[in-house]
């Protein structure tokens, strides 16, 4: 059903606020006092859904391992668990009568199992870009020659260096591997007609949905349609159910050819002492127990994601952004990176530095001063923002030599804030006012960097962390509170 025809059966965007687990949490700053705490590292890890939390209530009393036994909870949690995985499979829009959902641990697992699994011959090319993630990018460097398509001066994927790496290695070009929406710019890709020009060369289309999944509608489409994607990776942590799960879907042809990768209990039908016969796919791709309250907790977050509308999710968001950078431009002295303009093509990942001061102190002082969660560095995605930052091949061969000698003082990077569907114009505020405090020097700490780690810390400034998570109050794991008074 799409978004539209559930109608006013939609839940308000605004009300997915109260949705979320820790929204009016409040933390320690450094003139003493405590502020509400503005999450905006929301593509790193997303905070849980209250309704997460609710199903996984419900569901424990159920839970039980899944696919062997025979008593009531194993046959409702395997139940359960099954319908997981077409709820996820038709929330990205795969055809379910020819596409497999394996549930794995995270995106990056989903990749490398990809990679495990792809029938690669000697000289077989994977093309990708240098926008991606590591985890996009190294797992294809270990079995295939790897070529990076290039960026434009914007930071966009330049498509048509793509088509030209696609004509020059037709024949040999097996799967093209691009990200859905970069992390780092937000950037998303043009995937069905990247789709096209793929499979017209011959090849098949990975697309890596991390960061797009919890922004946009997603359809895989249907295997006949050349604009199809044939395989897919997303991780729940980072659409607000974070229990330790991910998914690579794909064709069911696929996974049944070919051993899997890993083996050991579930991925058998039958053994002997010395042969092993595969189940049919997912069971074959999803060894040991899987985690099941995971699984549950992702068909959770995607109901309310749904219950929503993704339509209405990337219209909020898409807003919210617009604001977010008409502002950002209005701060003299910092830089922003990638367009600054033309957002239609971006979900909300915005990063900047603040001119004159290293990336690790801006990001130091959100937090310190301002109550604020950022990230800063190169998340993850090096050659990429080192090519937005300018960072010239002999700069880069230096950097790297003090920095595997120990001395990450110089380490380059920028602040990312990354906006999820549940931040507001408030938020937004806050980040702007502390951004202009520090372009303007209007922070009050005195921060000093650790070189091995590039991290700032400021000067005086002591948190008990215990204070507010009680199992390590006192540094050690805790008893619970009945047992520690009766003892
Ligand atoms: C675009 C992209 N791909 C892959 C990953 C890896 O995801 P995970 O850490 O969940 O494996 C991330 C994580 O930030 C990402 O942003």
């Amino acid at each position: 059903m799409s978004d539209t025809d559930r109608g006013n059966r939609l839940l308000p965007v605004e009300n997915l606020r109260d949705d979320i687990v820790g929204i009016d949490t409040v933390v320690p700053v450094l003139d003493g006092t405590e502020r509400r705490y503005v999450f905006l590292d929301n593509a790193a890890s997303t905070p849980t859904f209250r309704r997460v939390l609710y199903w996984i209530e419900e569901f424990l009393p159920w839970y039980s391992g899944v696919h062997r036994g025979t008593g009531f909870k194993s046959l409702l949690a395997t139940d359960a668990f099954d319908r997981v995985h077409d709820v996820v499979g038709r929330f990205v829009g795969a055809d379910l009568s020819t596409s497999c959902v394996v549930f794995v641990r995270n995106t990056t697992e989903a990749i490398n199992k990809l990679s495990n699994r792809f029938p690669f011959a000697p000289g077989d090319v994977v093309i990708t870009t240098v926008m991606e993630h590591h985890s996009n990018d190294l797992p294809w460097r270990r079995y295939a020659t790897t070529v990076h398509v290039g960026i434009t001066d914007d930071g966009q994927l330049d498509l048509g260096a793509l088509r030209r790496n696609l004509a020059q290695y037709k024949g040999r070009v097996k799967l093209v591997a691009v990200s859905g929406a970069s992390n780092i710019t937000g950037l998303c890709s043009p995937i069905h007609d990247i789709a096209e020009w793929v499979h017209a060369a011959g090849a098949l289309l990975f697309v890596d949905a991390a960061q797009l999944a919890p922004h946009r509608p997603i359809t895989m489409l249907d295997d006949a349609d050349p604009r199809h994607i044939d395989f897919l990776a997303l991780s729940a942590h980072k659409m607000y159910a974070p229990f330790g799960t991910g998914v690579l879907i794909g064709p069911k042809a696929f996974f049944e050819q070919g051993d899997p990768d890993v083996v050991g209990g579930g991925v058998v039908d039958v053994v002997t002492l010395d042969k092993a016969f595969w189940n049919h796919p997912p069971l074959k791709e999803e060894a040991g127990s899987p985690n099941v309250v995971g699984g549950i907790a992702l068909a959770a977050a995607i109901s309310v994601l749904q219950g929503v509308g993704m339509e209405n999710i990337q219209a909020h968001e898409h807003a919210l952004l617009e604001y977010c950078m008409k502002r950002l431009k209005g701060v003299r002295g910092i830089t922003l990176y990638g367009p600054t303009d033309t957002l239609q093509g971006k979900v909300g990942v915005i990063p900047f530095n603040v001119d004159g001061m290293h990336h690790a102190l801006v990001a130091a002082i959100m937090s310190t001063e301002g109550a604020i969660g950022v990230r800063d560095g190169c998340f993850c995605a090096h050659p990429y923002v080192k090519q937005l930052l300018r960072v010239t091949s002999e700069q880069d061969a230096q950097l790297a030599g003090r920095i595997l000698a120990g001395d990450k003082a110089d380490i380059p990077g920028m602040v990312r804030a990354s906006l999820g569907c549940y931040n507001n114009e408030e938020d937004v505020d806050r980040l702007v006012h502390m951004v202009e405090r520090i372009a303007h020097r209007e922070y009050r700490g005195k921060y000093v960097q650790d070189t091995a780690t590039g991290a700032f810390h400021p000067e005086g400034f002591r948190v008990h962390y215990g204070r507010y998570f009680s199992l390590f109050e006192d540094g050690e794991v805790s008893l619970p509170r009945g047992y520690a008074e009766s003892s």
